[in-house]
Parts: structure tokens; C-alpha cells; sequence
């Protein structure tokens, strides 16, 4: 097991998240990044993804799925006419989640590195960034840093004069959450409507145009270059057994100073909130519970998240999830059924519409939890809505679904008398419900 205590700057991979110096090329190199890029690539294709299942990698776009295991599913060998492409997922609409735009406003020869050692290891020559169209800043600073790369020889032909060719591309989505979902993200690209594709095939089968794709995360990318500088064990040694490395935490609500911050996976939610979000408003008992991973993990109540460690599989425990390590901390004064009801008018809102559990599910959960706020509903309103969510949840193209159902899952789980209280205040029978 690695370390879980807090993060000693010397261990920190994002050394400019807070953009205290600049984010151009030069600044950049002055970090350590492009140092000697080539000597990296010269430890060759397979090591260089032995090594980033060895650092025990888990993609941070939310799912957790392991990097290095999922780069081993592309062609070694690309037949002739089927390219391997590299996607990186900058879409980042999750609402909490605000950790990958610090990363292209401050860091972004980070991700551009990382994307030619990804791509290099996964004989992909061509990798898109696909950021979402809010981001007219970010996309900027992008471009212009893309820029810097190929103008200094770093991309392209003989790219950081490796003998390897590599073509960058930076791609502006229209703000549309679904277009997050890795499937949907290859069918914007292409041009088309940006709706989730029927899995299987997957995208390391037939992507991009119908070639061997892998889609990661922005911070799944970004943080390759330094594994492989300093090494998997070193990676290895912050977070719990299969939860490893430093992570990108995004915490926002109800504590004194919102903010994102690096830290060793697996540190305790107090911890991390006391170090360096100023701790709770109101102080401790003021927390009434926190949802962890971005909107689409339910929440936890204040009792259970309190000492837990903070990562994918102490979170899973808990019956939520670390997701994009968006954390939405909601103290006492927050009306918990208002806030569940407004990330399900989320959902229905961003949902694509192709699936009917979905397109018709999101619209009646939400009508549903909008009545349920203030009780008025009959008896039987809260097990019909816990069916319903059942209903959606693993019976859609895409996670979106589920993403849908969760919260209000784990709000009727947690806080099911808040909502009997709301029922029977406004003259329901809730003894009829049994
Ligand atoms: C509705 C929906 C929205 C998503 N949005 C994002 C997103 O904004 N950014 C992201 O990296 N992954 C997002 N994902 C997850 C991606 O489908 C994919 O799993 C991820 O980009 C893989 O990268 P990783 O393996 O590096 O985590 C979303 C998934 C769903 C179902
Ligand atoms: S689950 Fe929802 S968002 Fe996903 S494909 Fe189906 S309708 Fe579209």
C-alpha cells in the first residue's frame, strides 16, 4: 500500500495548476517538461505501456477503468488504411468537475507531451483533443500551445526528434454534455450528431471512421510523461493498493475556500478538506452530506464519508464512486430533495434522446423529484420513483442512465424520511406506501 498522507510538493505533477508562472513553451520547460523526450520514446512502444499498467494508472475521466490495459487493446501492428487514433477527452461538462481546463489554462505542454508519448506507445500518429465549447479560453491557450510544439519541432515530422511522426489536433465541441461519452465524442468528430454508439464494437476495435481508437481523459494523459520520468513505483507509492498515484481533487460547496488541488489519492475526506479547503462551514457537525465523484455519483451521508478514504474503491464501498474526484460538500442549510432535483433536471436536459428508458425516464424523474420537494405526492411516490430509476439504470446505450439514477437512488437510500417528513407535512398517508 502506498502512502495516503498529504502530498509533499516535491511529488507534485502539476506544478503550475494555480497559474502562478506562465504557460508557454519555455515556462513549461523550465518544469522539467520535454526534457529529453526522445530517450523516453527510446524505451520503446511496449515498455512504455508496461509501464503505465505497472504505475497501477486508472483513467481519471470517471469510470477508472485501468490506462495501461486499455492502451494494450490497440493493434500492435495498424493494417494499412486503419490508423490508430488517440482521442483525449476534454469535454469536462460534469458539473463539479473543473480539474482539466486547470490543466490546459496553466499545464498544457503537459497534456501535448503526453499525448505524443501516449499516441507513440499506442502507434497512433494522429491524436485529437476534443474540448467543450464552453471553453473559449482554455481552447485558446490550446491551440496556442500546439502551436509552440510544432513550431519548436516537438510535433510533427521527427516529432522532438524522435524519428516519430505526430500530428496534434485540437477540436471545439458545441457544449453538449453527451459529447463527453466516449461514442458520442467519435461521432462528433466525425461530423455527425454526437449520440452514443451500441457497444459492442468498442472503440479499440473499430472508432474513429471505423479505426482503432483509444479515448482518455485529460489528466490520464497529462500525467504520463512524469510516470515515465520518475518512474511506476513512485506512482505507485501514493494511494491505496489499486487506487494509485496523485490526483487532481475539485472541491466546491460548502467549505471555506473551494478549490482544486493535487493530492495522494486515498487521503481522508477530512483531511482533504481541512488541509486545503479551510474546512467546513459552520465547522464539522454543520456537514450534512457530500456527493463525491461529480454529479452522477449519489451522495453520501456527512456520517459515513467523514474518515473514508478518497478514492475508487473506498468510495464504491460507500455505495458512490470517486468518479472525476469532483467534490460537492452540501452542509445543513442545503435542501437536499431541491439539490437531487436540479442534477436530475440536468440529466434530462443533456439527455440525447435515443434510448426511451432514458429520454422518457430523465423528464419523469424530474417532474417526480420537482413534486417531491415539497411532499406533494401520494404515499406511494418514493418506492414507484426507486422502481423507476431501476428501470433506467443499466437498460441504455450509454451510462448517462445511470448517471441519471443514481443521485436519486442514493438520496431516497439516505435521506428517505426528509422525503416521508415532506409527504406526511403535506397531508399524504404514508402508511398506505406499504
Ligand atoms: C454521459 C457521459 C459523459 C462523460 N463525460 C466525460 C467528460 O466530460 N470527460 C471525460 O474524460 N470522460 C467523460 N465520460 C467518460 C468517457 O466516456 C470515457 O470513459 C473517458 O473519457 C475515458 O477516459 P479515461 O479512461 O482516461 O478515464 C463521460 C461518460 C458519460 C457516460
Ligand atoms: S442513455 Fe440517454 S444519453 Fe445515453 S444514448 Fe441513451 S438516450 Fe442518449
Amino acid at each position: 500500500m502506498g502512502s495516503t498522507t498529504p502530498l509533499a510538493d516535491k511529488d507534485r505533477i502539476f506544478t503550475n495548476v494555480y497559474g502562478f508562472q506562465g504557460a508557454d513553451l519555455k515556462s513549461a520547460q523550465a518544469r522539467g517538461d520535454w526534457d529529453k523526450t526522445a530517450d523516453l520514446m527510446k524505451l520503446g512502444q511496449d515498455t512504455i505501456i508496461e509501464m503505465v499498467k505497472d504505475s497501477g494508472l486508472r483513467g481519471r475521466g470517471g469510470a477508472g477503468f485501468p490506462t495501461g490495459m486499455k492502451w494494450g487493446f490497440m493493434p500492435k501492428e495498424p493494417t494499412p488504411g486503419r490508423p490508430n487514433f488517440l482521442v483525449i477527452n476534454a469535454d469536462e461538462s460534469e458539473p463539479g468537475s473543473c480539474k482539466d481546463r486547470e490543466i490546459i489554462r496553466h499545464d498544457p505542454q503537459k497534456l501535448v507531451e503526453g499525448a505524443l508519448l501516449s499516441a507513440f506507445a499506442m502507434r497512433a500518429r494522429a491524436a485529437y483533443i476534443y474540448i467543450r465549447g464552453e471553453f473559449i479560453r482554455e481552447a485558446q491557450v490550446l491551440e496556442d500551445a500546439v502551436a509552440e510544439a510544432y513550431a519548436a519541432g516537438l510535433l510533427g515530422k521527427n516529432a522532438a526528434g524522435s524519428g516519430y511522426d505526430f500530428d496534434l489536433f485540437v477540436h471545439r465541441g458545441a457544449g453538449a454534455y453527451i459529447c463527453g461519452e466516449e461514442t458520442a465524442m467519435l461521432e462528433s468528430l466525425e461530423g455527425k450528431k454526437g449520440q452514443p454508439r451500441l457497444k459492442p464494437p468498442f472503440p479499440a476495435g473499430a472508432g474513429l471512421y471505423g479505426c482503432p481508437t483509444t479515448v482518455n481523459n485529460v489528466e490520464s494523459i497529462a500525467v504520463v510523461p512524469t510516470i515515465l520520468r520518475r518512474g511506476a513505483e513512485w506512482f505507485k507509492s501514493f494511494g491505496r493498493e489499486g487506487n494509485a498515484g496523485t490526483k487532481l481533487f475539485q472541491i466546491s460547496g460548502h467549505v471555506n475556500k473551494p478549490c482544486v488541488v493535487e493530492e495522494s489519492m486515498s487521503i481522508s475526506f477530512r483531511e482533504l478538506i481541512d488541509l486545503h479547503a479551510g474546512g467546513l462551514k459552520g465547522g464539522w457537525d454543520n456537514l450534512l452530506a457530500v456527493i463525491p465523484g461529480g454529479s452522477s455519483v449519489p451522495l453520501v451521508p456527512a456520517e459515513q464519508i467523514m474518515d473514508a478514504p478518497m478514492d475508487f474503491d473506498g468510495l464504491k464501498e460507500l455505495g458512490s464512486g470517486l468518479g472525476t474526484a469532483a467534490v460537492i460538500v452540501m452542509d445543513k442549510s442545503t435542501d437536499i430533495v431541491r439539490a437531487i432535483s436540479r442534477i436530475s433536471y440536468f440529466y434530462k436536459h443533456e439527455s440525447c434522446g435515443q434510448c426511451t428508458p432514458c429520454r422518457e425516464g430523465t423528464g419523469w424523474m424530474w417532474r417526480t423529484m420537482e413534486k417531491l420537494r415539497t411532499g406533494d405526492v401520494d404515499a406511494g411516490t418514493i418506492d414507484r420513483l426507486f422502481d423507476v430509476t431501476k428501470q433506467v439504470e443499466g437498460h441504455t446505450i450509454c451510462a448517462l442512465g445511470d448517471a441519471a439514477a443514481w443521485p436519486i437512488q442514493g438520496l431516497i437510500r439516505h435521506f428517505r424520511p426528509e422525503l416521508e417528513r415532506r409527504i406526511a407535512e403535506n397531508g399524504g398517508q404514508l402508511e398506505a406506501a406499504e
